[in-house]
């Protein structure tokens, strides 16, 4: 992320708060954070206060365009640019597949999909109106999930939105190809984030991963920081599976 003014949708907690971090050890001069949780955003800028980087929060709930687009609007204009935005921001309730409900099916939608596609108009109206002389004008990752790709009746809804993320990537990505704007995803198999722990399913998914263990957060965020950072001039619209054996098996 070397000189680059990174933003981080979902960055108070897990993986999103590791990826602050990572950022200002890889060198970002920017970072910003939105999430819903003023306390847990604004922690998450320690690092880089202490390491001297510019630093912005904003609580926002993605879930609506009006707060999505007001929360990313006032980290840019604090920031004065954005080159790289990663939507981490996601919720991963589990239920029996046979007993989703609409209010299910709305709550997830409306963070994981929507959320996630208002922040990506976002930052696209924001890299399209700065000035740069990079050759890539702005990168996104969106993070998904390996639930995406196999049958996953324990959170069925859950593993819907992200295949739909999946897809907005590739939408994304042709869209803003013209203008020279990468857009990819990660999808990380189960990894110990505070909020995965409390779910209690990493024991399940570690045993289901051809390594023996689950991942370990920094092991998917590497990847996250590969595609949005400046080592990626080239790829755009692909998904990254980070799964430990776990798609192969
Ligand atoms: N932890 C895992 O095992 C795992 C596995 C595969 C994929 N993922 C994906 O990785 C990402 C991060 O997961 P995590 O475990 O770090 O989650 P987490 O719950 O620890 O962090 C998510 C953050 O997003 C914020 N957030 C939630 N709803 C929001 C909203 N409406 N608006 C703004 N902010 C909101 C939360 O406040 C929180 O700070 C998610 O996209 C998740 O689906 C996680």
């Amino acid at each position: 992320m070397d000189g680059l003014s990174v933003v981080i949708i979902g960055g108070g907690a897990g993986l999103g708060l590791l990826l602050a971090e990572m950022a200002v050890e890889a060198g970002a001069t920017g970072l910003g954070i939105i999430d819903v949780n003023a306390e847990a955003a604004e922690a998450a800028l320690a690092p880089a206060r202490k390491a001297g980087v510019k630093a912005a929060f904003a609580v926002g709930d993605i879930r609506t365009a009006d707060s999505a687009h007001a929360a990313f609007n006032d980290i840019a204009g604090q920031l004065g640019r954005v080159d790289t935005v990663i939507n981490s921001a996601a919720i991963y309730p589990r239920k029996p597949m046979l007993e989703i409900t609409d209010a299910d099916w709305d709550a997830s939608n409306a963070v994981n999909i929507k959320g996630t596609f208002h922040i990506c108009v976002a930052a696209i109206k924001q890299f399209r109106a700065q000035e740069s002389d990079a050759i890539v004008k702005g990168r996104i990752v969106n993070i998904t999930s390996v639930d995406a790709f196999k049958a996953h009746p324990q959170n069925a809804h859950y593993a819907a939105t992200k295949a739909a993320v999946v897809s907005l990537t590739k939408s994304f990505a042709h869209e803003v190809a013209p203008d020279n704007i990468l857009v990819n995803s990660v999808a990380p198999a189960g990894m110990a984030t505070e909020k995965a722990r409390e779910a209690g399913f990493l024991g399940e998914l570690a045993a289901a991963s051809p390594l023996g263990r689950g991942g370990k957060p920094r092991e998917m965020a590497e990847w996250v920081m590969m595609a949005g950072g400046p080592k990626n001039t080239y790829m755009t619209g692909e998904n990254i599976i980070v799964s430990g054996g776990y798609i192969y098996a």
